[in-house]
């Protein structure tokens, strides 16, 4: 008698337990990593928020998942590696799909087209093209880590050449350039747009000079998140749930 009721006691707390740890992975709340001086697609409100196209992306997702999400701003070139060491879940951050990222991470399908350009002051007075920008002698500001700071190495042929100025975060880079402390900026162009738009003063020089395309990225196991973040993404796009997040943050 005696015995059954400790073995009864012992199988009750082990289903609690069990049930427990569950109900504790359900609930968790998913970490959202980005890098939250890119306007439109993530910036922060006077709240301290952070907001954008990517935001709602991620949260129409989410919802769509039933998943409670976190957004979380760190240095755009630790994104990646913080998947790699299980500190984020997920990544959004208008991050260009390539080869070498698609070897640590794993992609979604593409959710929205871009290239590179170059920013200049509005007043800049010399002529210069991509090719001209060693023989000038000009200073060169990208955000550290991103497809702008490669297509910086590839002009100067080193990532730590001295004009080749790396900065931490966008604004930054943007404010120098209106100072006159640098002489171009090479980013992405809709924010590049964004930025021009809300300081002045700038304008963007040429053509846009890359393609890419930005995806959603988890850790290279997690193969099951990265199914039900594309179902979503499909469905969303079908909804024309995408296409209202596209006219809120880039309509007129
Ligand atoms: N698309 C570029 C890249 O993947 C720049 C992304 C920067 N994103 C950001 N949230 N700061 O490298």
């Amino acid at each position: 008698m005696k015995r059954s009721v400790v073995l009864l006691t012992v199988l009750l707390l082990c289903v609690a337990a069990f049930s427990g740890c569950i109900k504790s992975g359900d609930n968790k709340v998913l970490k959202v990593g980005t890098e939250a001086t890119f306007p439109p697609f993530e910036t922060t409100d006077e709240n301290e928020n952070i907001v954008g196209f990517d935001v709602d992306l991620i949260t129409a997702i989410a919802e769509d998942n039933g998943w409670e999400i976190e957004m979380v701003h760190l240095p755009f070139d630790s994104l990646i590696e913080s998947l790699q060491t299980d500190k984020l879940d997920i990544v959004i951050a208008a991050m260009t799909i390539d080869e070498e990222r698609s070897e640590k991470v794993l992609f979604s399908t593409p959710y929205f087209d871009a290239s590179q350009v170059m920013v200049i002051r509005e007043d800049e007075e010399r002529e210069f093209g991509l090719d001209d920008i060693v023989e000038q002698n000009l200073l060169v500001a990208v955000q550290m880590g991103t497809t702008g700071s490669y297509e910086g190495e590839a002009i100067f042929g080193s990532e730590d050449h001295p004009n080749l100025r790396q900065y931490k975060r966008v604004n930054e880079a943007f404010m120098d350039l209106k100072n006159g402390r640098v002489d171009l900026v090479i980013i992405d162009e809709p924010v590049a747009k964004n930025y021009i738009a809300h300081l002045g003063g700038m304008k963007i020089l040429g053509e846009p000079f890359t393609n890419e395309q930005y995806g959603i990225a988890v850790k290279k196991t997690n193969t099951d998140m990265m199914e039900k973040i594309n179902a979503s993404l499909a469905k969303i796009k079908d909804s024309g749930k995408y296409d209202e997040i596209f006219e809120k943050w880039f309509g007129e």
